[in-house]
């Protein structure tokens, strides 16, 4: 017999409510990882990190139409329910959260969170709407759960920001914490997209992570943005990406452009491989 206790199924908010809400009452810290499914290493890692802080641990599945644009990938999305649930059990989960989309927006929903700033250059620039739909069925979540604190990969550098952003200007009382990039040995970032790639593909987006590391590196040198930037987009076009959406270094919270590194800041990109859109970023920390 295995010691890990089986996981619950909740597909309604209101027994969902209860459970969370007994686990509160006695004094146990929930986590919430909210995800789209599909899951891979990377989500696995978020799951490892909440079972580390948390006494309770509720993973959401949703794949949330409103943070797609009519052209992008909804209707193709991986889904893969049975092996995600595996995986959840597998991972010692409290909880799966399933909602389907009538329950997150039945009908007549009617409001939708903008933020306004963070959301409009990098991925928020090519996506209109994108991060409003996250903003909003991140706050649904973390109002149906209530949980202490909730985790969402660094891949998704600007949705991070902007969730961090939204409950904060929302007063709403979480903690949001940001979870490292999980790799591939070549250095890859986990995505569940990857797996749109072809063979060919695949070969060529590590390239992605070299040119943000090289970037990151010559930062911390000295170097100046605008030069590096021009360097970096002439590499990815030279490997095959295109077009490339936008390669850029901002400071790590505010997302602003910088030109020199004097505080945190972030490399990201966003490029097509073929079909595929690939997103990344590194960190620059500069020397004290
Ligand atoms: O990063 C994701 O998987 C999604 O954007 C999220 C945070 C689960 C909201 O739908």
């Amino acid at each position: 017999m295995s010691n890990i206790p089986a996981l619950l199924r909740f597909d309604a908010v209101t027994p969902l409510r209860d459970a969370t809400a007994r686990w509160r009452d006695a004094g146990e810290r929930i986590v919430l990882v909210p995800t789209m499914g599909a899951l891979h290493d990377g989500h696995l890692a978020l799951m490892a990190q909440a079972r580390r802080i948390g006494r309770r641990v509720v993973a959401s599945i949703f794949v949330n139409p409103t943070q797609f644009g009519p052209n992008e990938d909804f209707s193709r999305y991986p889904r893969d329910l049975e092996t995600d649930l595996a995986l959840l059990a597998a991972a010692g989960i409290d909880a799966a959260y399933l909602p389907d989309v009538e329950t997150m927006y039945p009908p007549g929903f009617s409001t939708r969170i903008e933020v306004t700033g963070l959301t409009e250059g990098l991925c928020g620039a090519f996506r209109p709407g994108h991060f409003s739909g996250v903003a909003t069925v991140v706050t649904k979540l973390v109002n149906q759960v209530r949980p202490d604190i909730a985790l969402f990969g660094e891949k998704d550098y600007q949705q991070l920001q902007v969730i961090t952003r939204t409950m904060r200007d929302l007063d709403i009382p979480v903690e949001i914490r940001g979870v490292p990039t999980l790799r591939e040995a070549d250095g890859l970032a986990l995505s569940s997209r990857n797996r749109y790639l072809t063979p060919e593909e695949r070969a060529i987006a590590p390239r992605l992570q070299s040119m943000l590391s090289r970037i990151a590196r010559e930062l911390v040198a000295g170097g100046q943005a605008t030069g590096l930037v021009a360097s970096g987009i002439a590499e990815l076009k030279q490997a095959g990406f295109s077009p490339v959406q936008y390669l850029a270094v901002c400071d790590a919270e505010t997302l602003a452009p910088v030109e020199r590194v004097a505080s945190p800041a972030r490399v990201l990109v966003a490029a097509y491989l073929g079909r595929t859109r690939l997103i990344d970023n590194v960190e620059v920390v500069p020397e004290a």
